[in-house]
């Protein structure tokens, strides 16, 4: 085979094996400022009210079943799992962040491990506020959010183990995992407000807050990541040229729906009411 030929062959696989870790890139730093905004949002609307007036102070929030008169552990688990979230959702990206990683070694040994505490207490509480007391969605929906809180405590238990065991691989595909799944409910906000602003709310009763879309996000926050990422292992192990070009057209297009998702919810959800 002539120079050029072989060239011509070489060329394609070597760009698409720069293009694959482009689109992640460009899908995470979306995907991280989109966090950050809900973070903000999170110690914004929920830490003045509790530092105020302690329990009470659910009362005055945008919580679906709030303050409930007696319910001391409810009400508990409810401030808990809204603090827990400032930590899940603003630490969970620079968790990821490489130069952080090697710049900041223990910082990064520090959050790694209120991360993961933080993960699997909110899970657990989750689970408990879903079956208790929860005013939103049907049994659909809970079963849908339980199913989250099975694979966080699942994920955070592998990553343990990989890591207690020094094997950094399985370690950080595992993170990696935890983190997917631990932001379903920041994927669940950015899919819906997405679907709104494309279809006006399509298969949505925002009544009950139940309906076919619903239904469909409360399992595909999670499972669509989950997949995405097993396809991008694949590739970095070396798939098939058109696999690859797949997965970027694929992760291309959910990281545009992901953008117009962030930019709904941020109008919608997150930026203080005038
Ligand atoms: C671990 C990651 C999670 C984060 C960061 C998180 C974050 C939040 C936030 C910020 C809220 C307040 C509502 C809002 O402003 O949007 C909330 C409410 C709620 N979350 Fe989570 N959540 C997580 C996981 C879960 C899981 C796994 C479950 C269920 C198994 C769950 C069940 C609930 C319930 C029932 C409420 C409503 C509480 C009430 O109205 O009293 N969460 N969550």
């Amino acid at each position: 085979m002539s120079d050029i030929a072989l060239q011509q062959q070489i060329m394609p696989r070597i760009q698409l094996d720069r293009i694959v870790p482009m689109a992640v890139t460009t899908w995470f730093s979306i995907a991280a400022v989109g966090h950050w905004i809900f973070c903000v949002y999170i110690v914004a609307a929920f830490f003045p009210p509790i530092a105020e007036n302690g329990m009470q102070g659910l009362k005055g929030m945008h919580l679906p079943s709030g303050f409930n008169e007696g319910d001391f552990i409810g009400n508990i688990a409810a401030i808990s799992h809204v603090l827990l979230a400032s930590i899940i959702i603003g630490g969970g990206p620079l968790q990821l962040i490489p130069a952080v990683r090697n710049r900041f070694p223990r910082f990064h040994r520090v959050l790694g491990r209120c991360y993961l505490v933080a993960a699997v207490t909110s899970a657990l509480v989750g689970l408990y506020m879903t079956w208790t007391r929860s005013a939103i969605g049907d049994v659909i929906s809970h079963i849908g959010i339980s199913g989250d809180a099975v694979l966080i405590l699942v994920c955070a238990l592998m990553a343990v183990r990989h890591a207690m065991a020094r094997r950094f691989v399985e370690h950080r595909r595992w993170a990696l995992r935890l983190f997917l799944v631990a932001s379903a409910v920041w994927f669940s906000r950015v899919g819906l407000m997405g679907w709104v602003m494309l279809t006006g709310g399509v298969g949505v009763d925002f009544k009950t807050f139940t309906g076919p879309f619903l239904y469909f996000l409360g399992f595909a926050n999670y499972l669509l990541p989950l997949g995405m990422l097993q396809w991008y292992f694949h590739c970095q192990q070396g798939a098939a040229p058109w696999v690859k070009s797949a997965f970027v057209v694929s992760l291309g297009l959910l990281t545009i729906y992901m953008a117009v998702g962030i930019f709904a919810a941020t109008m919608g959800l997150w930026l203080p009411r005038m």
